[in-house]
């Protein structure tokens, strides 16, 4: 058994560093034009290929973007003008030549994945616009369901539509917006389209500006927020706001509909007053989301698999009205060098975290969850703290006197906490991330009379 534990973690190590050695299908990037300063495409094609990102969405349907980006293998989330939408939901043929003008002229050089109809439309309060969402959909559809039916059609919505997301289990949608949302999502369960949304855990903190906030929010050590109905403790807020969509969705009636997450990210820089913009949270929320995305894990509701992602923002974008956080998204410059380290490039100078993925299905077969090599006293002593504290799991025997009380150091009680608390969770994937601090192993710690649970 213990040979055939090693050989399945040889082989998800050798898979996983494949996939971190080449583009993620998971991790995309939204690329808005409001700028008057942007690199020429080709140049925005070789950053793209520089980094593991895979996916790319426009707000619109630029030609020279989705030209550029032919036979690259990185796939285009194309946009549908808001002021386009009554156009197209009024008359077939005008959906018709829509679709021709912006997909099928691309089509197959480059690859379109989907076509997001309108965005942020039924948070906007524009219920006549609300009300021609689904039509033009529909309309969009009948035009390319033959000639294109692997282009999916969407549309973009941002946190507003839930009434509540605290906790996560108790996620539902605005009352008055759920009659038109069924006809929407029955439209998109039909036809195998994704729920798009834009969690933005910098909102979250900005209303609520605590440290501890912070931290949840930034993928840090945290307490985590314990979730009662579904007994969860939450680590961060991407988490629980991703799984408070999955629970509205559930409660809709829509539980096999993926969810995309269309927009997540935080701003670099901000005006005096705007709180938590700046370089150092930026890049531990893009990183922490990163490494969290290729951990595998998954949200707690929706595990071992990691929900499709477009980060915000390619580039600043120079002209968007606002406070300076709205021209302070941008991942790179237009000289093209890296506004911080997001742990996106490809080269192995990046720093993704070691492998810990466990595909579905698999779960309980990889033994031991302990420390990642690289990870502080500070980050593993919140991890023991929450494990013995919290999460109230059996740590007496790394108190004093007992079996695994020496050697006493922070790192050895936490590799015995963490692993406590794998084995009688579930041992799934994702009672092994704390916040990427941990990773399974296939070897034993288990020393002299310390006996870890988990061996027989
Ligand atoms: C979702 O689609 C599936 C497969 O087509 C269907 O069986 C199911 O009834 C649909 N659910 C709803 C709520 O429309």
């Amino acid at each position: 058994m213990a040979a055939i534990n090693r050989l399945l973690l040889a082989i998800y190590t050798l898979l996983s560093l494949y996939s971190l050695a080449t583009a993620q299908s998971y991790i995309g990037v939204n690329y808005g034009e409001v700028a008057d300063n942007l690199p020429p495409p080709d140049a925005t094609v070789r950053l793209l290929q520089s980094t593991t990102i895979s996916k790319v969405r426009l707000y619109g349907a630029d030609p020279a973007i989705i030209k550029a980006l032919a036979g690259t293998g990185i796939s285009v989330v194309i946009g549908v003008a808001n002021g386009d939408i009554p156009s197209l939901a009024g008359d077939p043929a005008a959906a018709s030549q829509w679709a021709a003008a912006n997909v099928l002229a691309y089509l197959p050089a480059s690859s379109i994945s989907v076509v997001a109809v309108g965005n942020e439309v039924l948070s906007s309060g524009d219920s006549s616009l609300a009300s021609q969402l689904l039509p033009a959909m529909q309309n969009l559809h009948s035009a390319l369901s033959t000639a294109a039916p692997s282009v999916k059609i969407s549309t973009v919505n941002t946190m507003a539509v839930l009434a509540q997301s605290d906790p996560p289990s108790t996620g539902a949608f605005h009352s008055d917006l759920i009659p038109g949302l069924k006809g929407i999502l029955g439209f998109l369960n039909e036809t195998g389209s994704p729920f798009m949304i834009n969690p933005y855990p910098y909102f979250a903190y900005r209303s609520d500006p605590r440290p501890e906030t912070l931290a949840f929010c930034l993928f840090q050590p945290n307490s985590g927020r314990f979730d009662g109905n579904s007994k969860i403790n939450y680590m961060n807020m991407f988490d629980a706001q991703v799984d408070a969509v999955r629970a509205a969705l559930d409660a809709t009636g829509f539980p096999s509909t993926e969810i995309v997450v269309a927009e997540t990210g935080w701003p670099y820089k901000g005006d005096d007053g705007e709180v938590g913009a700046s370089v150092d949270n930026a890049k531990a929320f893009t990183s922490g989301l990163v490494a969290h995305l290729r951990s595998m894990a998954g949200t707690p509701r929706m595990p071992g698999r990691p929900v499709e992602t477009y980060l915000f923002a390619l580039y600043d974008e120079d002209l968007k009205p606002g406070p300076t956080s709205e021209r302070s998204f941008g991942l790179f410059k237009p000289d093209l060098t890296a506004t911080y380290d997001a742990g996106l490039s490809r080269s192995a100078s990046s720093t993704p975290t070691a492998p810990s993925a466990v595909p579905k299905g698999k779960k309980g077969t990889m033994g031991w969850c302990v420390p990642r090599d690289g990870v502080s006293d500070e980050e593993l002593q919140a991890d023991l703290d929450y494990v013995c504290g919290t999460a109230a799991m059996d740590c007496r025997p790394i108190q004093p006197g007992g079996a695994c009380y020496l050697p006493n150091t922070v790192r050895s009680h936490a590799a015995y906490a963490m692993n406590v608390l794998y084995q009688t969770s579930g041992r799934n994937p994702w009672n092994c991330d704390f916040r990427q601090s941990a990773t399974l192993t296939s070897t034993n710690p288990s020393y002299e009379g310390c006996v870890y649970p988990g061996s027989q």
